[in-house]
């Protein structure tokens, strides 16, 4: 079959989009707290034949910028946070194949903890679960975690490498046959079908046996979005489902390049990885109406907004500093968030950048490179990008909720299926089967 473009709606269990003005949406929803909400997103998005749904995590409030937490809470810039998880099992309860995820952070939690939260969700739902694995970004996280402040970057991915095994030891250590239910002879499960792990790593300890046995997938998929050249390590070694953040063309080819050969320098078959590349598309039925939404978008973040989400992304108080007062080399040097964030801010030009410079390149809080558009303009950037192969797919962020996912189903949807570029109908019941990975097996992540 031609190669299919694979859709990630980009969620958030929160009061707000990834962009905090999306509450202040004239015609945003405001009951962000109830199953119905998410449960309404589910219908829309699986209306789109979306391969899957998942929700991003921070576990902390936004109070970075200057310090306290009053500007997040008057001006709702992510003031609200729930469990990714619990949501995720609740918008899966909603429809019957969309794929569903929820990120967890391998810093703060234990793999058995993370192993069964996820298998049993990924049987709640029939197979349709995903795990997108973070290491976490900032002190605010660690200090709500039980630590003082954020562990060092590669430092957090080598503790991450010891979680994986042990998490995916746990998932497979039942046989998927393990199950027999013989009431007659009073045979549950095979005894030699289910397994002690136990794995005594750098950083983990966890015996076994695992308590949850496998789902019609095998186990949830993985998925990861490592940038820096020891994030894209990790996701080339675990990942089966990629995003890349790439502002241009250029760069999401550089970036897809880079992790499917990593992956098969793993001894990965790449095709067993599909990658998506984030995109904020505005889409209406012609070119001038999406225009026009994207004006009445426009109007409504402010410059706290930006300010305070830089701060949280790049581990750093930007109300430290005025608006036009460079960062020393120190001080760059410095950030421990994000770091590609940070560079690509200097390869922009700014190797002392502003706080200015920063919400010019970096557009933090506002909408990033948005994808304006009719459905040929949207599409024809989707085409491009997906032939060249820049990926395989797209997450799609939303400017605000429902209106960017229904425009988007109504308008870009329909145009990619005409182009044969994307499913008409689900194929499968499974998350694994809507992106084209086989049903894991045992011991087929080991390297
Ligand atoms: C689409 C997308 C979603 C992400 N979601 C989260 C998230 O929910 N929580 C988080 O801490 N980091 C998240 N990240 C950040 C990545 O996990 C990663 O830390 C970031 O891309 C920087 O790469 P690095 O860790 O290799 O420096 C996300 C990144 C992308 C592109």
């Amino acid at each position: 079959m031609k190669r299919q473009i694979h859709l990630v709606a980009f969620m958030q269990a929160q009061n707000c989009t990834t962009i905090p003005a999306a509450w202040r949406h004239p015609d945003a929803r405001p009951d962000f707290t109830s199953a119905a909400y998410y449960q309404h997103l589910a219908q829309i998005l699986e209306h789109g034949r979306f391969d899957v749904a998942f929700f991003d995590d921070r576990l902390a409030m936004p109070d970075m910028y200057t310090g306290d937490h009053a500007h997040t809470v008057e001006h709702g810039i992510r003031a609200v946070k729930m469990d990714a998880a619990t949501v995720m099992m609740a918008m899966g309860l909603g429809c019957k194949h969309l794929g569903l995820g929820a990120t967890y952070s391998t810093t703060y939690f234990q793999p058995f903890h993370v192993a069964r939260l996820f298998q049993t969700v990924d049987l709640m739902l029939g197979g349709r679960a995903a795990w997108n694995v973070v290491t976490s970004v900032n002190d605010n996280e660690a200090k709500n975690m039980g630590l003082e402040g954020v562990i060092a970057h590669d430092n957090r991915y080598d503790m991450a490498d010891d979680f994986m095994e042990a998490v995916l030891g746990h998932w497979d250590s039942w046989d998927d046959d393990a199950i027999i239910l013989d009431k007659e002879k009073g045979l549950f499960a095979r005894p030699g079908s289910v397994r002690r792990i136990d794995h005594k790593g750098n950083y983990f300890q966890t015996r076994g046996p695992f308590t949850v046995p496998r789902s019609p997938q095998g186990r949830p998929v993985i998925m990861q979005a490592g940038a820096s050249g020891r994030g894209q390590k990790f996701a080339a070694r675990w990942g089966e489902l990629l995003f890349t953040a790439p502002p241009h063309l250029p760069a999401a080819t550089a970036a897809y390049n880079n992790l499917k050969s990593a992956a098969e320098a793993n001894g990965r078959d790449p095709n067993s990885m599909k990658i998506a590349a984030l995109g904020f598309p505005v889409a209406a039925a012609t070119k001038t109406e999406a225009e026009d939404k994207r004006a009445l978008y426009d109007t409504l973040p402010n410059e706290i907004d930006q300010l305070s989400l830089l701060s949280e992304a790049l581990n750093y108080d930007f109300g430290k500093k005025g608006l036009d007062e460079p960062f020393t080399d120190a001080e760059m040097a410095g950030v421990s968030g994000m770091q590609t964030m940070r560079d690509r801010v200097v390869q922009a030009g700014y190797p002392n950048p502003t706080p200015r410079d920063f919400m010019e390149v970096t557009q933090r809080g506002r909408l990033n490179h948005a994808w304006v558009g009719g459905p040929k303009e949207i599409a024809d950037i989707m085409e491009e990008w997906f032939t060249t192969p820049a990926c395989d797919g797209f997450v799609i962020g939303p400017s605000w909720l429902p209106g960017s996912f229904e425009d988007f189903v109504t308008h870009v949807v329909p145009e990619l299926q005409r182009r044969g570029l994307y499913r008409k109908e689900y194929s499968g019941s499974t998350l694994r089967d809507h992106l084209g990975l086989p049903k894991a097996s045992i011991g087929d992540w080991k390297l």
